[in-house]
């Protein structure tokens, strides 16, 4: 399933990652996928705050991964943009487990470790305030889009 959504400032792209996040479960993954500058963080921002983490989200591009703990679920956010340089003794697949949900930004770089039930969302700019936002459920989480309050 297909589902499309623009929106026209930072906090309604927040928005829809917190409707989002709000039907995440353990084991759930989210691959991000646009330009730099898209909107990949501030989306995983409003994930954040439906999974109850207090901490401020920003862009782990120095770190590839960080983590955070939410009421009920861990949060790992990615960003592979730098993979290349770390080495191959990284082990991505440690972090997909039941427990934990992930988001992945530019995924392309580990494609092969990441879980084939994934979600991905595409953020395309359309102007300085104005994004699209295509969910494809990838027909594992089918139930999940079509019941999302956006
Ligand atoms: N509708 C919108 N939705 C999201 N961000 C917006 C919107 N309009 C403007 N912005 C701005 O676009 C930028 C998005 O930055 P963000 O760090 O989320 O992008 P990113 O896709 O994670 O980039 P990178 O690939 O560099 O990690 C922010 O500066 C934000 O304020
Ligand atoms: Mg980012």
């Amino acid at each position: 399933m297909l589902k499309k959504i623009i929106t026209n400032n930072y906090e309604e792209t927040i928005k829809i990652g917190y409707e989002i996040g709000l039907k995440l479960k353990g084991g759930d993954t989210i691959i991000l996928d646009g330009d730099l500058g898209a909107g990949k963080t501030t989306f995983t921002k409003g994930i954040g705050k439906a999974l109850g983490i207090e901490r401020v989200i920003n862009s782990p591009t120095f770190t590839i991964v960080k983590a955070y703990s939410g009421t009920e679920y861990k949060l790992y956010h990615m960003d592979l943009y730098r993979l290349d340089g770390v080495g191959e003794d990284f082990d991505l697949e440690e972090y997909f487990t039941n427990d934990s949900i992930c988001i992945v930004e530019w995924p392309y770089q580990a494609f092969d470790v990441i879980p084939n039930k994934h979600m991905k969302i595409t953020i395309k700019r359309i102007d300085d305030n104005m994004r699209e936002i295509i969910i494809d459920s990838n027909n594992y989480y089918d139930e999940l889009v079509g019941d999302l309050n956006v």
